[in-house]
């Protein structure tokens, strides 16, 4: 019989093996519902370390298996057992110091030469890569085109098969952009330039998050790559760079407008041709095409207008730290804003 408390241990210890087993199978498998697989590239870059992952996880795993079977041919062959002599004892042993010290080496070498490429690889963007700018804020993503004077955030629009060269920034703390289908995480810092090159082989959305603890809601920091065909991406393009439509006076939306503009929103949000306001360190997205993104607040929801509301009555509580703060709108405010927001497409 076991005493209870060694039992309670193993128990324990079986409990813990099957909660990593269960884990590891659902990043395996890549359930539907969780898009930041990095198992399953869907562009080059990502696939460059794709293919570096995996030969090196068969090596582990060789290794692996091969000294923790030593380690119980070993505990089985020579454990203890009565009238049993001292094994011979080998320390001290050159032939075998210098085995196991070169093996190791020659397998860590093996893996260090194609793990030094791809990271040069990945490091420096290609030539006549498509240029983005991605600036990271508490807590959402801008995202800046600098070759179209585009503005936008949360839901970064790309032409699939095309790679794209992101420099990135950060106006605040330090963040870390990760979309695992296209390419690693790669930081953001306040005060330096880093490049991430990303492609979509095929058009699809792409999620992302922030992979960095940044402050309280870090976990709410999202990211979305849309990768449109090129026919697709012009026309976005052509409509990022038309001015919104101005809502009637007398309409909900009309009163919208009067709410934007005289209950504060206006010190953070641009909307170009409605308050063009300089985009400073402290500002907020960028709403001039809010309704094309389908997520708001940093991409930690899909837009509902449900969702807009409850956004707009208390984003703090949505979003603990949220720079942008509870107005104290009413419920005919809230409405109206949410009818004016949804006229920016
Ligand atoms: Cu930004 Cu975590």
């Amino acid at each position: 019989m076991m005493p209870p408390v060694a039992r309670s241990r193993l128990l324990r210890l079986l409990q813990l093996a099957a909660l990593g087993l269960t884990l590891g199978a659902c990043s395996v498998i890549g359930i539907p519902d969780s898009p930041l697989n990095s198992l399953d590239p869907k562009g080059p870059f990502a696939e460059r370390i794709d293919n570096l992952f995996w030969p090196v996880f068969w090596i582990a795993t060789g290794v692996f298996v091969l000294v923790e079977g030593a380690v119980l041919v070993a505990a089985i062959v020579f454990r203890d057992r009565k009238d049993r002599k001292e094994p011979r004892q080998i320390h001290g042993n050159n032939k075998l110091e210098i085995l196991w010290t070169v093996i190791p080496a020659a397998i860590l070498a093996s893996i260090a030469v194609p793990t030094f490429q791809a990271v040069f690889e990945l490091t420096e963007c290609g030539e006549g890569a498509y240029p983005v700018e991605i600036i990271g804020h508490q807590w959402w993503f801008e995202y800046r085109y600098p070759a179209e004077s585009i503005e936008t955030a949360n839901v970064l629009v790309i032409p699939a098969g095309r790679e794209v060269c992101a420099s990135m920034t950060s106006e605040d703390v330090i963040h870390n952009y990760w979309v695992p289908a296209l390419n690693g995480k790669r930081y953001l810092v306040p005060g330096q330039t880093t490049l991430l090159r990303l492609q979509a082989d095929e058009p699809g959305v792409y999620w992302g998050q922030c992979a960095e603890f940044c402050g309280l809601s870090h976990s709410l920091m999202r990211a979305q790559v849309r990768a449109v065909t090129e026919a697709e991406f012009s026309d976005w393009v052509a409509a990022q760079q038309a001015p919104p439509a101005t809502p009637a006076e007398g309409t909900p939306a009309g009163a919208g407008l009067e709410v934007f503009l005289n209950r504060g929103c206006t010190q953070c949000h641009n909307i170009d041709t409605i308050n063009e306001i300089e985009q400073g360190a402290f500002n907020g997205p960028d709403l001039t095409h809010f309704m094309d993104r389908g997520v708001i607040a940093g991409a930690y929801k899909e837009y509902s207008v449900d969702n807009l509301k409850t956004w707009l009555a208390n984003p703090p509580k949505e979003k603990p730290g949220s720079y942008m703060p509870n107005l104290g709108l009413t419920q005919q405010e809230i409405d109206d804003l949410a009818a004016f927001l949804e006229t920016l497409t």
